[in-house]
């Protein structure tokens, strides 16, 4: 049986993520995106490169919403993305209106769906998506966790001049300014990084991480990271279709972890073939639990600006 994804949104994430998803023959992809004949172009293009690339999964373009039915996951990326100066949650009030448009068609065509939700600001937009679809827990989430701990793998990488594959990292909480970079668990093949970095330069790249987005916005002028956003996106997907059961930082909704409820936040989670497994709860210090008790806070406080 063949498998298939629909991604909604076909801008730079969405299109990106369609890419690198048909790319790696995970599913076939639906592209959907009210544009006229822009995703169908997208996917023409794709296809056409199929032979070169050695492809076999389809990718298709379509402008209803409702071409979602028969998606075994959903990745819902449309949505405005910032500008320079802009915050994440400066987008809520147009990305809220888009979520509200595109939900109802989702829920009604694509009901058995687990859905990834990318838009931002990201963890309130789930929350959003959530109250829209009634999913269970295990099948709504956002993907952000996994992006920021790229982004501060990444700079780990650099820092030690070492492999990027050598190195894993965690980061929780909202994504926005007030998450939160675990150092005590990112460690480079076992090796946790305040044994191998001086704390200067582990606070340096913590605060590089929480403003990383706001980075590659400033330096596009135009938008907000996609590469390594679609990279992020595909490595859930896959753990989703393979069940591989990764455990990876995932905006899930809340059930008293953490001290936490019925909000979305970045925390440890095992993903496999039902959605989110298992939320992990750490042993965090009084110091990192203030942390991501603040930026819950943030996060609650842009939910409640919802209308
Ligand atoms: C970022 C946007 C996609 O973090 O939220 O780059």
């Amino acid at each position: 049986m063949r498998r298939k994804v629909a991604v909604i949104g076909a801008g730079f994430v969405g299109a990106t993520s369609a890419q690198r998803i048909v790319e790696r023959e995970l599913a076939d992809v639906t592209l959907i995106d009210v544009v006229e004949d822009m995703p169908q172009g997208k996917a023409l293009d794709l296809t056409e490169g199929a032979p070169l690339e050695g492809f076999d999964t389809r990718i298709t373009g379509s402008n209803e919403m409702a071409d979602v039915k028969g998606a075994e996951i959903v990745v819902m990326t449309a949505g405005v993305p910032r500008k320079p100066g802009m915050s994440r949650d400066d987008l809520l009030e147009v990305n809220s209106k888009i979520m509200n448009s595109v939900m109802g068609v989702v829920k009604e065509n694509a009901p058995d769906c687990i859905l990834i939700n990318v838009a931002n600001p990201l963890d309130v937009m789930t929350y959003l998506a959530d109250k829209m679809m009634g999913l269970p827990r295990e099948r709504i989430m956002g993907m952000a966790g996994v992006l920021d701990s790229s982004r501060l793998r990444s700079f780990i990488a650099m820092e030690l001049d070492c492999s990027m594959e050598d190195v894993q990292a965690m980061v929780l909480g909202g994504h926005g300014d007030t998450m939160v970079p675990l150092p005590r668990f990112s460690t480079v093949s076992g090796i946790p990084i305040p044994e191998l970095l001086p704390a200067d330069k582990i606070e340096a790249m913590t605060k590089r991480t929480q403003g990383a987005g706001g980075e590659i916005v400033k330096l596009l002028k135009t938008g907000s990271a996609f590469y390594s956003t679609a990279s992020a996106v595909t490595e859930m997907v896959e753990a989703i279709l393979k069940d591989k059961k990764r455990i990876l930082p995932v905006a899930a909704k809340l059930d008293g972890e953490y001290g936490l409820k019925g909000i979305f936040m970045g925390v440890p989670v095992k993903l496999g073939a039902k959605g989110i497994e298992q939320v992990i709860e750490l042993k965090l210090t009084d110091e990192e639990n203030a942390l991501l008790k603040k930026s819950a806070e943030h996060v609650e406080k842009v939910v409640a600006e919802l209308k």
